[in-house]
């Protein structure tokens, strides 16, 4: 009957049609223009044919329809509102028609349903769910709220307090929960999904069930006792703003508009939901999270680029140095599906390295993520060894010894003898430069960095750091593995500190730059926790510790001398000549107690400042404003600086490298989108109030380039 490149109607018999959706350009469903234009077809086909009863919606893809095409949104956001409005009003009033066929809908959702995806759903008048699918509204986390009427329909289809939960919330849900809440009207196996949509379709068309009912309850006011309704939607509203916090508006525009819409009708509860969405899809959140998930597909694709060239995935995986790192990178190996083999010269390290795999494989089987038998056989998949024996029938060597270039030397040139000539080598340093450790080895084209982060099962990336002889194939080949053992694997060129931890560095030298002129690190802590990371600078150098912190500080400050070279008393050097480690020993820039509940929580611990007193200007308050600018300057600059010299491949690289290596600020969608939010000239005006401070506040040239030209990195 309709034969789009998106979606198609056909008969299924006489009276029954179906509503199929199978993008034929995209990996997945997504309502793009191209969709929302071709609903709209459908529907003019649909309003008109004569003798349709029924008609049952499936989507020929796994994933249902993953929402709205999230590539669209930044030209449709930097429309004027009359075009956005155009833009939602599209699928509304698709949405809308969709209600009010002479004839009852229903969809059986057999993968993901997703944002736009789950709106049509509830735009339907029966929805059956596979029980492998999800569903869900993740529009909060893009900093948006759902403009598909998901804050209209799905509060009048199940309770406030669920709609609510389920739209500030953001997250995906499993289908159990789905008919636990109402938002789904069965759940079926998935080989019976179709059977049983086409049952519940059958029952409506012969008036066994009445959809004209529920479709009614969909375009009023909210069914409510108005007086009760205020309290609830206060202590609900609270809650959200409290979960919410101060960065990301989103959920607090989301309970607001369905607290707003509660007494209104369909059609004007759209008028609100589109009026929050405007105020939203403007936000510097919106434009940093979309950029995000640009950035994100971008990261992706580049990895897979590189790993395409991989000739084959490695068979057998060997790990040297076991302990916490080893350990970590042994067990994530054979939580993918390899066969490893960990190598240490001496029995408590093997030890420590199983002990690591196994309390993460415990914990997994505690949550329910694994049952005891699938933990069982991972751990039986590390083989704990203190020979070589082995190591010749293993062709991806990842070393993971002590952090010091001799001895990494002698244990991959020892390695490098037994094995064939095709084995990949890795070390995982964090800065010790490739192209050195490389001097030590016969085939340095067959060597390369790949930088885990601890602790590596919950770290995200993972650094390949291309050394000045590494071969195109051996990068391949690594970024191929990455990928194969659940990472996000980013590219980088040889150089003190990689990308990560050069950007980082720099940062913590704006930190002891600070703590030498009198700030207080409690203060730089709340200021830079309240600017939006997750721990304050001097917390993050007692958790990574400081013993690690300061050899790594020193090794990366080598490479770059005119900016990290220090001629006082470093804090954080100050916490390691007294032997106060971190978190690790229970002491570094705070004192680390266990609370009642057995938790390890830090205090404020006077003895700190008698250390430091002798050696930094006396205490005194620094506005916020210039501790974030003594903060982040250095961290812009570093960033730039390796965009520059190619140590990154491009923006979107640099910034996803630092939000899954270290955690910055999602909301702010990155060190370079930061910089373009505020605006280059805006921050060289701001560094140069800072270049009595050295060469860490100087802008590069190609800053103050782009900012005479108006350009920006993204
Ligand atoms: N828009 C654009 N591209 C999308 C997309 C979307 N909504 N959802 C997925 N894609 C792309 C992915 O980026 C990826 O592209 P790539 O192959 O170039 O890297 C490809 O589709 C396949 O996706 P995944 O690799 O992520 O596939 P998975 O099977 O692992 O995951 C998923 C599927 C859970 C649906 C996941 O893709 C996802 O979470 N997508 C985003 C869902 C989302 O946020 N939807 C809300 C959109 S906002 C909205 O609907 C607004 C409306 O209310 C007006």
């Amino acid at each position: 009957m309709f034969q789009g490149k998106t979606l198609t109607i056909t008969t299924i018999e006489a009276g029954l049609v179906e509503l199929h959706f199978d993008n034929t350009d995209k990996p997945v469903n997504v309502f793009n223009r191209a969709t929302v234009a071709e609903l709209g077809m459908a529907l003019d086909v649909l309003e008109k044919a004569p003798g349709i009863q029924g008609m049952l919606v499936t989507s020929g893809k796994k994933v249902f329809v993953a929402g709205a095409d999230i590539t669209e949104f930044e030209t449709a956001f930097t429309s004027s509102k009359e075009e956005l409005k155009g833009f939602l009003w599209a699928n509304n009033s698709n949405l809308n028609r969709l209600e009010t066929l002479p004839f009852p809908v229903v969809v059986a959702i057999n993968g993901f349903a997703l944002g736009g995806g789950f709106e049509f759903c509830l735009a339907c008048d029966f929805r059956v769910m596979a029980s492998v699918a999800q569903v869900g509204f993740p529009e909060v986390g893009l900093g948006i709220l759902p403009g598909w009427g998901g804050t209209v329909r799905a509060p009048r289809m199940v309770e406030f307090a669920a709609a609510v939960e389920w739209v500030t919330g953001g997250g995906q849900h499993k289908a159990a929960d789905a008919l636990a809440q109402g938002f789904v009207d069965a759940v079926v196996s998935p080989e019976s999904l179709r059977e049983e949509a086409l049952s519940i379709l059958r029952q409506a068309m012969a008036g066994e069930l009445d959809y004209r009912a529920l479709r009614l309850a969909k375009q009023g006011a909210l069914d409510v006792d108005q007086s009760a309704f205020a309290e609830t939607a206060s202590t609900l509203r609270a809650a959200v703003v409290r979960q919410a916090g101060k960065h990301y508006p989103a959920p607090v525009a989301a309970v607001d508009a369905m607290i707003q819409a509660a007494p209104l009708t369909r059609d004007q509860a759209l008028d609100v939901e589109f009026d929050a969405f405007y105020q939203l899809a403007q936000s510097p959140q919106a434009r940093a999270l979309i950029g995000l998930f640009m950035a994100d597909q971008q990261l992706s694709a580049v990895a897979r680029k590189y790993a395409s060239a991989s000739p084959a995935p490695a068979a057998r995986v060997a790990v040297l140095g076991a302990g916490i790192m080893g350990g970590g990178i042994a067990y994530q190996n054979a939580l993918k599906g390899f066969s490893v083999l960990m190598k240490d010269i001496n029995q408590a390290a093997l030890d420590l390295g199983m002990k690591e795999a196994g309390t993460i494989l415990s914990k997994r089987v505690e949550r329910g993520a694994m049952t005891e038998d699938a933990a069982a056989k991972v751990l039986s998949s590390i083989e704990p060894t203190l020979d070589y024996d082995d190591i010749a029938g293993c062709d991806m060597i990842i070393e993971a010894v002590v952090e010091k270039e001799v001895v990494k030397k002698a244990v991959l040139a020892e390695v490098e003898k037994l094995v064939p000539s095709s084995t990949v080598l890795a070390s995982n340093t964090s800065s010790i430069l490739i192209t050195s450790i490389a001097t030590a080895l016969e085939r340095p084209e067959n060597f390369c960095g790949m930088h885990f982060f601890n602790p590596v099962h919950a770290m995200p990336l993972v650094e390949v750091v291309r050394g000045e002889k590494t071969s195109d194939e051996t990068v391949a080949r690594a970024v191929a593995h990455v990928l194969a053992m659940g990472k996000k694997a980013v590219v980088v060129k040889d150089c003190n500190g990689f990308l990560v931890n050069r950007v980082l560095f720099p940062y913590f030298a704006g930190f002891n730059l600070l703590m030498r002129d009198g700030a207080d690190f409690e203060q730089i802590d709340r200021v830079m926790e309240d600017w939006g990371w997750p721990m304050g600078p001097a917390y993050l150098l007692d958790v990574i510790g400081i013993d690690v912190a300061v050899h790594a500080a020193d090794v990366v400050a080598e490479g770059y001398p005119d900016r990290l070279t220090m001629d006082f008393a470093q804090a954080s050097h100050l916490m390691y000549e007294n032997k106060r480690f971190g978190q690790k020993n229970g002491k570094g820039f705070y004192a680390y107690e266990r609370n009642d509940k057995g938790r390890t929580v830090k205090v404020s611990d006077p003895e700190t400042w008698t250390l430091l007193a002798p050696h930094v200007a006396p205490r005194r308050e620094f506005s916020d404003e210039e501790i974030i600018a003594r903060m982040m300057i250095p961290m812009c600059t570093e960033m730039v600086r390796c965009l520059d010299e190619e140590i990154t491949g491009s923006p979107a690289e640099g910034d996803m490298s630092l939000l899954y290596g270290i955690g910055f600020p999602k909301f702010r969608g990155g060190v370079l989108r930061w910089l373009d939010e505020i605006g280059l000239s805006a921050f060289c005006t701001m560094a140069d109030r800072y270049s009595h401070l050295g060469g860490l506040y100087q802008p590069t040239q190609s800053m103050r380039d782009m900012a005479l030209g108006g350009k920006r990195y993204y």
